[in-house]
């Protein structure tokens, strides 16, 4: 009895339309998961020299990385402690941070140096004024911020991640990133996330990925932490859309990805060519993906570009066509949510990635 009532088991379903197109989940999530997760915030050459500083937005949340008199990289909020206007805009160079508004000027570490006036107030204490500043990690020369100050290091997230990664791609620190493309999609950054997550999809409308980067049927999707490890292999070598130098790394021939929940993934082509994705949600139904790439020490390649620009016009096109009509379906009141087709041995025609980013949605919305 008991077999048959576990073969009788209900399948795991996709979320319901409302996870998606509820401003009100939304707001929940910008907390529950947006604000409690390693989130990308650039690359550490982008700030290079003390005083270099670059703003960026999580959510609605202003924020920027600066690197220090001591070299060091940190992220702060983007809010003075005066009366809370943003401190900077863009990305410069400066000795102090000094408030557009009164003239406040903040230490490159954060704390308070001076405030006009600031003398005749009995009882101001400059040394308890610091700007807020968030947890950092530099993962391979990529710059991660988590704005939860409890937050478990990213080797806790993501196991195993970083000996994979450079085993992949053997010169990583090297990497500069050489082109950025932001591609705008009208759809929750679920919709785009969990479509990024699964290759069921692939053979159906990805035939250049398919057919000239990577060899489908190999497609292999497996979690690791709170990352979603995607393999597969390269095409036949003969059809490769661009020239693959398999002396790169003993993976030279492979495919792998590594998707960080909740918003970033490295991804490895074949000859160990690194491109990133990252979803920065802009409202419950806009997301803003960006595809970047990266050459040794920044060094403008043809090859690269010409990849970036194939892949741009092929499985990204491909995909917004997609994850737009998802979302249009979402907000359809006669959409009742499908079983996924979670395949017991994994492979490509499998949805289980899927069931992890909705255990991971609900378990963060229910601690949220
Ligand atoms: S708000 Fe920054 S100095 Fe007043
Ligand atoms: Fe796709």
């Amino acid at each position: 009895m008991a077999e048959a009532a576990v073969s009788m088991r209900a399948p795991a379903t996709a979320l319901a339309g409302r996870y998606y197109t509820d401003p009100d989940i939304y707001e929940r999530e910008k907390r529950a998961v947006h604000f409690r997760t390693w989130q990308y915030a650039c690359h550490q050459s982008e700030i290079a020299q003390p005083g270099d500083y670059l703003a960026f937005d999580i959510c609605g949340q202003g924020l920027f990385a600066l690197r220090d008199r001591e070299g060091a990289i940190r992220v702060f909020h983007n809010v003075c402690m005066h009366r809370a206007h943003e401190l900077v805009e863009g990305r410069g160079n400066a000795r102090v941070l000094r408030c557009p508004y009164h003239a406040w000027a903040y230490e490159l570490d954060g704390r308070l140096r001076g405030a006009p006036n600031a003398e005749k107030v009995q009882g101001f204490d400059a040394s308890a004024i610091c700007l807020t500043e968030a947890k950092v990690e530099v993962f391979c020369g990529f710059v991660f911020v988590n704005l939860d100050p409890e937050a478990a290091p990213m080797a806790e997230w993501y196991p195993d991640l970083e000996h994979q990664l450079r085993a992949y791609v053997p010169g990583i620190e090297a990497l500069r990133p050489v082109l950025t493309n932001a591609v705008p999609e009208a759809c929750n950054w679920k919709v785009s996330v969990e479509n990024y997550n699964e290759c069921y999809h692939c053979r159906v409308t990805h035939p250049t990925f398919s057919n000239g980067v990577v060899d489908p049927d190999m497609y292999d999707i497996r979690p690791q932490g709170y990352c979603l490890r995607h393999t597969t292999v390269a095409a036949n070598l003969e059809r490769m859309t661009y020239p693959v130098d398999l002396s790169a790394s003993e993976h030279a021939g492979q495919y792998s990805s590594w998707f960080l929940w909740p918003g970033f993934s490295f991804q490895v082509y074949p000859g160990g060519v690194l491109n990133t994705y990252l979803w920065r949600p802009d409202g419950v139904d806009s997301v803003i993906v960006y595809r970047g790439w990266y050459t040794p020490e920044g060094v403008a390649s043809d090859v690269i570009e010409g990849l970036a620009r194939q892949d741009l016009d092929t499985t990204v096109a491909e995909d917004v066509t997609i994850v737009n009509s998802v979302q249009r379906g979402l907000g359809n009141i006669g959409y009742r949510p499908g079983p996924l087709v979670v395949d017991p041995a994994f492979g490509v025609n499998s949805e289980h990635s899927i069931q992890s980013l909705v255990a991971w949605t609900l378990e963060a919305l229910d601690e949220g």
